[in-house]
């Protein structure tokens, strides 16, 4: 251990502050991206005659070994290395001797932990886009098959007015759109080099940043190497992204949940995607929604996690910041489970129960607006067929009875506007039917914005 620092130091580290020190226990996560950008860096110090080309590929040839050890489970570092970059360095020295020692040349942890960083959160970006999009084809499947299946919609979870069941479920393809472009403008923001920054303040070796950002294909440079190495914005950016992901993700899970339950009967789960109860033998439990909605606690909280870890933090890398991977590690972790566990749920753990949902949206007032809709048609004003409208439920509620059992006879007491076509306007389809406003859930509409998903979703590359 007494090895690691340069020769003023003495003594090895304490065994439990090495420990406390340590992030090989999970940076090791990011040894791939750890070794591409060392070869991006080693390149580019052989091309610009900082080490000879040969120094260069010997060191090149030592990464990529260290690659295939790690591949075969031959490379194991442990706490007296440190960290993943330590690791790497330490291995390479041990195969390749005294030319080992060249890597590391105009070069800093700090500017190297912000490059393996980006590179990793790029590629779980880009993975991220694919498995949100599995969620919305899975979503969009069921959309197809119910666009004249009828489901209550909701306000403060009172029966408000009925809706196309498609026209609900493609309300989350929106949000899960909103995310997927989030996320597409969070990567260019990731997508910044930091490399050659060095320590904090650049570097007097003669290298040429432009050519590792090239050859790691990031777009940008940092200007300020200040900045480079103690910018952690992309890292929040990123789980704020993730945050309303899991909020999208959960508030489908909620209505799941009741949806299942025996009060509104209108899923049923199959037995892939449902548990049963220890003790209950009749019960099966929407597991997999519960814990979708549970896990957002953890995402969210490494988002306040995170904020409050950088907001003090003077200019410029401070060790604080090793604090950032277990952060975005999990917060990647967690998001794709629960997209992944969501995209099964839909493809093939719940049905919709249509006779329940057609019987659920006959039984209600829900259709009440349109009686008012009507009396507008004929030119009385709004408000007072609001006014109206809600004199005859309160009849109807007193009665016990809907308001399509009323006799034409009756609805004409009301108000002589009343003729019989007013039934036809009652009846559920057709409450659904007649809202055509654009955004609105008639079928019309909604057949188009079918289509819309339907080229959306298929036109891309797989
Ligand atoms: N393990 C460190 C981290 O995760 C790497 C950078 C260490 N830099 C330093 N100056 N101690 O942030």
């Amino acid at each position: 251990m007494a090895d690691t620092w340069s020769d003023r130091f003495e003594e090895g580290l304490n065994p439990a502050i090495a420990r406390f020190n340590a992030s090989i226990g999970f940076d090791l996560n990011l040894l791939q991206e750890d070794l591409d950008g060392s070869i991006a860096h080693v390149r580019m110090l052989g091309h610009c005659q900082i080490i000879t080309l040969q120094e260069a590929k010997l060191i090149e040839g030592g990464l990529e070994k260290i690659r295939s050890e790690a591949a075969a489970g031959a490379f194991n570092p442990g706490i007296d290395d440190e960290d993943v970059h330590f690791a790497v360095e330490r291995r390479l020295i041990e195969l390749l001797g005294p030319v080992g020692k060249k890597l590391h040349t105009g070069r800093s942890r700090n500017d190297q932990v912000g490059c393996d960083l980006r590179l990793w959160l790029r590629r779980r970006l880009d993975e991220l886009d694919g498995e949100i999009e599995r969620f919305q084809k899975a979503l969009f499947a069921k959309a197809e098959k119910h666009l004249h299946t009828l489901i209550p919609g909701y306000t403060h979870l009172q029966r408000a007015q009925p809706l196309s069941l498609a026209h609900h479920l493609l309300a989350y393809l929106e949000m899960l759109q909103r995310d997927r472009d989030r996320l597409l403008d969070v990567r260019a923001r990731v997508n910044v080099c930091p490399l050659g920054a060095a320590a904090l303040a650049g570097t007097s070796v003669p290298i040429n940043r432009s050519h590792t950002a090239k050859s790691l294909g990031f777009e940008a440079l940092y200007a300020n190497s200040l900045d480079a190495v103690s910018d952690r914005d992309f890292a929040v950016e990123f789980t704020a992204s993730a945050s309303l992901v899991m909020v999208h993700l959960s508030r489908l899970a909620e209505e799941v949940i009741f949806w299942a339950s025996e009060e509104f009967s209108f899923v049923r789960l199959t037995d892939r995607c449902a548990t049963g109860s220890s003790l209950m033998p009749q019960k099966k439990n929407p597991d997999v929604p519960e814990l979708v909605r549970g896990k957002c606690g953890r995402v969210f909280g490494h988002l306040q996690g995170l904020l409050t870890m950088i907001k003090g933090l003077p200019l410029a890398y401070n060790k604080d910041f090793q604090e950032d991977k277990e952060a975005l590690f999990d917060t990647v972790h967690t998001t794709r489970a629960a997209l992944e566990a969501m995209s099964i749920l839909f493809e093939e753990g719940l049905e919709f129960c249509s006779e329940r949902l057609t019987s659920a949206v006959e039984s209600d007032f829900s259709n009440a607006t349109d009686v008012a809709d009507y009396l507008v048609g004929k030119g009385v004003p709004f408000r007072d067929a609001y006014q109206l409208v809600g004199r005859v439920v309160k009849h109807c509620l007193v009665k016990g009875i809907l308001l399509r059992d009323l006799t034409i006879d009756e609805w004409k007491d009301f108000n002589t506007n009343f003729e019989v076509d007013l039934f036809e306007r009652l009846a559920p389809k057709q409450v659904v039917a007649s809202r055509l406003s654009t955004g609105g859930t008639g079928f019309d509409r909604v057949q188009e914005q079918l289509s819309y998903w339907r080229h959306r979703l298929g036109s891309r590359k797989e």
